[in-house]
């Protein structure tokens, strides 16, 4: 990872990685189940937060908007300055395989493949030769401390582990956002402190993370947290205590981009992925 700068010095100069303005999600029945309220946000590059509630408060359906796994019933989302509502199911696909790197409770490493296999799959839209893919893997396993272990199969890892070669597969690619949903939820302790760690370190090393968790003590280490409450934004520290702790001060929260058409849309603009937009399939080796 190169990337040295301050989230302050990225916040003056570049969009923030996301922005949700109002963004209200529904369900189907009569009357509509409304899970998340006017939600508001803005993460800048850079920045560690962690999103925590209650069971059901509505942490994961937030985390599948963020991921543009769903769409909100209202309102609008910016991912590293695209404006998700005007883009295609398509366009959104490309966005995400070059913007986001997930990790969630349950690994989903796949069974049959090694270690090294398994990372190796977070290339895969990029149309990169096997051997290329296999060096950028290796180069990940060895950031998350597990390049003993590339010929390994998922079953002859412990959970520490096999969530490492999860976050592995999700950093290959070096996405600008890196989604966690309950990262430690199926580890012991010392195993989770050890995959909070880790995503402190690729955070000091210019990640910018989002992680979901329901443990209070596991949120603490993080420099931001917002609460959410029956699909509501109870609190954000973000707002209140800018520059407290030992992370970045949160860059002021922009207001909502520019009218469509205006910003690094999918038009040929600026914006850091702009080039995914009509080469999904190709990325030049960076
Ligand atoms: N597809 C769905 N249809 C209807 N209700 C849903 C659906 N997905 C989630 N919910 C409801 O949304 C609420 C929030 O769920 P979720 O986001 O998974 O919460 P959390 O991750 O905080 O535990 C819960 O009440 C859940 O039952
Ligand atoms: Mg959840």
């Amino acid at each position: 990872m190169s990337e040295s700068r301050t989230t302050s010095e990225y916040g003056r100069r570049q969009p923030p990685v996301l922005l949700l303005d109002k963004v209200v999600k529904e369900y189907d029945g009569d009357p509509p189940l409304r899970i998340l309220h006017d939600i508001d946000l803005t993460v800048a590059r850079g920045e560690l937060v962690a999103v925590i509630g209650p069971s059901g408060s509505g942490k994961s359906t937030l985390l599948s908007l963020i991921g543009t796994l769903d769409r909100p019933t209202s309102g609008r989302i910016q991912l590293e300055g695209h404006d998700l509502t005007a883009l295609s199911d398509r366009q959104i696909a490309a966005l995400r395989a070059r913007s986001i790197g997930f990790v969630f409770q349950q690994f989903f490493l796949l069974p049959g493949l090694t270690t090294l296999e398994n990372v190796a799959t977070g290339l895969l839209y990029t149309g990169e030769t096997v051997g290329r893919r296999h060096e950028r893997a290796v180069r990940a396993l060895r950031e998350v401390g597990l390049a003993h272990r590339l010929g390994h199969r998922p079953d002859q890892l412990s959970g520490g582990e096999k969530q490492r070669v999860a976050i592995a597969r999700a950093l290959v690619g070096r996405p600008g956002l890196l989604l966690a949903d309950e990262p430690t939820g199926a580890l012991d302790t010392a195993s989770g402190r050890g995959v909070v760690e880790l995503l402190l370190q690729l955070n000091a090393q210019g990640t910018t993370v989002v992680v979901i968790t329901h443990d209070r003590d596991l949120a603490a280490s993080f420099p931001r947290r917002i609460g959410l409450q029956d699909g509501r934004v109870e609190f954000d520290t973000g707002n209140e205590t800018p520059g407290a702790g030992p992370g970045p001060a949160p860059s002021p929260a922009p207001s909502l981009a520019p009218a469509p058409g205006h910003g690094p849309g999918p038009g040929p603009g600026p914006g850091p992925g702009h080039s995914a937009w009509r080469r999904p399939a190709r990325e030049g080796t960076a």
